[in-house]
């Protein structure tokens, strides 16, 4: 567990340009948001949201009216994320927790999106991280109101011809901890409030995958 902290650790500066976010990983995160479709006003937590890569975004779409709340247990990944806010100004816009997602009080979150729930919780590249991926998804969305979204976009093996790089993201995927086999958009998939109604996209010859849906009654607050 110590040696998963770290790779988020100190290196944390360098997360930006050695991610493969310009190449590879960008792609989803603009699929997911896409899919996601935050609305203006609109309050996203935003789950295991390292440096803050989808910021801009989620800003952009839920606008000076609305709130991203950052969660991430790396201090340096998040002191990365707060030179990023401050550069664009965005204080009055995103909250940021540090806090082991795997046990954070779903309370702490409906608090911090001004004591109702969020409008919807967004994960990316962060969910086959965390071991307790399950533990942490049933929190994020018990802090959803009742008809709130949720979008995943994570990692899995590249199919047909893009085969030839799975050892690429094999490596990618070790490199940061991730286990390319959980498929953590199938947490989404079961909590969905209509399955037919799952949207889902694939980028990169499907090594990344982005799933949106409304959340069922039962998982949210
Ligand atoms: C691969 S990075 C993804 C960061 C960001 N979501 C993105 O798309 O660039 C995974 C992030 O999950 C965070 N993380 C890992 N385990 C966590 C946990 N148990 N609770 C909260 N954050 C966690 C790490 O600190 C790291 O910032």
């Amino acid at each position: 567990m110590a040696a998963l902290l770290r790779r988020y650790g100190a290196g944390a500066r360098w997360y930006d340009v050695l991610s493969g976010e310009r190449w590879v990983y960008r792609a989803g995160r603009e699929a997911g948001i896409r899919l996601l479709d935050p609305r203006p006003g609109d309050v996203v937590i935003d789950l295991g949201c390292g440096t803050g890569l989808n910021f801009p975004a989620l800003i952009a779409a839920v606008g000076p009216t609305g709130r991203v709340i950052g969660v991430d247990r790396s201090a340096d990944m998040l002191s990365v994320a707060r030179r990023r806010i401050a550069t664009a100004g965005w204080h009055d816009t995103v909250t940021l927790v540090e806090a082991d997602a795997a046990t954070l009080d779903p309370a702490v979150l409906r608090a911090a999106a001004g004591g109702r729930g969020a409008d919807a919780v967004f994960s990316t590249y962060a969910l086959s991280v965390i071991p307790e991926r399950a533990e942490a998804w049933r929190r994020a969305t018990a802090a959803v109101r009742a008809g709130g979204r949720a979008g995943v976009v994570d990692m899995q093996r590249p199919r047909g011809r893009w085969r030839v790089l799975e050892p690429l993201a094999l490596l990618a995927c070790a490199t940061g901890g991730a286990d390319i086999d959980a498929h953590p958009w199938r947490l989404l998939e079961r909590d969905a409030a209509d399955p037919p109604r799952v949207a889902r996209a694939e980028r990169k010859g499907g090594h990344l995958v982005a799933v949106a849906a409304a959340l069922a009654p039962s998982v949210t607050a």
